[in-house]
């Protein structure tokens, strides 16, 4: 692996502020007001409770490392956390089971295939591929600490409740829906098992897999929670370290290649932000050393990646100056300083 060679030295981090406190209130209030009116997209009805969601809803939170919050919309409108919970279920299993053994036991390359595919799974000879997609992610939550369901189902629960600085809650509605459709994903936890990839049993774990999509959340909990991972690790409002600096540094690295599916290279050509969404209309998109951006509008493209949420995003991260691959060229002074054009 690469990462042995180098660990010994010292990672440097990437530096860079938001804007002040009211330029960054107004933008944000900027991006509700573009996108509002826009009413592109599909809400998903798969899950049948669903489609019960308001495609109007829109909120747009952004918590900078310093803890400071910025809100525009409904950002109080609680939700499902969904796929998201992806990203925050690999941060705990990448702290409990370390960076050699999430690469060698999972993987960390896109699949170029739907969420949900199966057939990525056979392609790649058992292979779950990457944490962010269904299977991996069912791999991944077999492997929470813990020796029943039970206890990784409390690890989960807690674990995402660190991130949020509050206690999260499941939506039962929402879980007993999927639990009673999601012949996919029980499909898919079989396939792992029958390739010896899975390290629980296949029902349980898709339960408690099942159990973490339905924790209910708002647009205000994932700022905080994608803060988290822009502040190395440490939640800016509660000052709690739940993951350590390199394992949200590997957490963003997985999401820049695989958090928006196989819309993941467009998202970073066009965004260049390590983000994840969400099949209930969340996105996360997080800024490192800045601080995170949550939207949250239900109707969905056809990868399952909010429509209003990929838009105002855009704005926001050339308004804002999030965007990681964004540098202006310098000026070098006489006395040795610098300054940007
Ligand atoms: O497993 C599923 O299909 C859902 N619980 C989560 C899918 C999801 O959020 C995909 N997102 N775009």
């Amino acid at each position: 692996m690469f990462a042995a060679d180098v660990q010994n030295v010292p990672q440097e981090a990437f530096t860079g502020y938001l804007p002040t406190k009211d330029r960054v209130d107004d933008l944000v209030a900027q991006a509700h007001q573009r996108y509002a009116g826009h009413t592109d997209g599909t809400v998903a009805d798969y899950i049948p409770i669903l489609a019960e969601a308001n495609p109007n809803w829109f909120g747009l939170a952004l918590v900078g490392i310093n803890g400071s919050t910025h809100l525009a919309g409904d950002v109080d409108v609680h939700f499902s956390i969904q796929s998201i919970s992806k990203a925050f279920v690999f941060a705990l299993v990448c702290e409990s089971i370390g960076h050699e053994a999430v690469h060698e036991r999972i993987g960390v390359n896109n699949t170029g295939l739907a969420f949900n595919s199966v057939i990525a799974v056979e392609l790649n000879n058992g292979s779950p591929m990457n944490s962010m997609v269904n299977a991996g992610a069912i791999a991944t939550t077999a492997m929470m600490p813990g020796d029943t369901a039970e206890e990784q189902w409390g690890a989960v629960r807690s674990g995402l409740s660190r991130f949020a600085g509050r206690q999260l809650e499941i939506d039962d509605g929402v879980y007993l829906s999927e639990m009673r459709t999601n012949k996919r994903n029980r499909s898919i936890a079989g396939l792992l098992d029958s390739y010896g990839r899975l390290e629980k049993d296949p029902l349980e774990t898709v339960d408690v897999y099942t159990r973490q999509c339905a924790l209910s959340v708002t647009a205000r909990d994932l700022a905080v929670m994608g803060a988290t991972l822009a502040d190395g690790g440490v939640n800016p409002v509660t000052g709690e370290r739940v993951v350590s600096a390199d394992v949200a540094r590997d957490t963003l690295s997985l999401l820049a290649s695989c958090g928006m599916y196989e819309k993941s290279g467009e998202w970073l050509f066009e965004i260049g932000l390590p983000a994840k969404s969400g099949v209930t209309g969340g996105i996360i998109s997080i800024s490192p050393g800045k601080g995170a951006l949550a939207t949250f509008s239900p109707p969905l493209d056809s990868a399952g990646n909010s429509v209003r949420g990929q838009r105002a995003c855009a704005f926001l991260s050339r308004a804002l100056g999030l965007n990681l691959f964004a540098s202006s060229a310098h000026v070098s002074h006489q006395d040795g300083s610098l300054t940007h054009s």
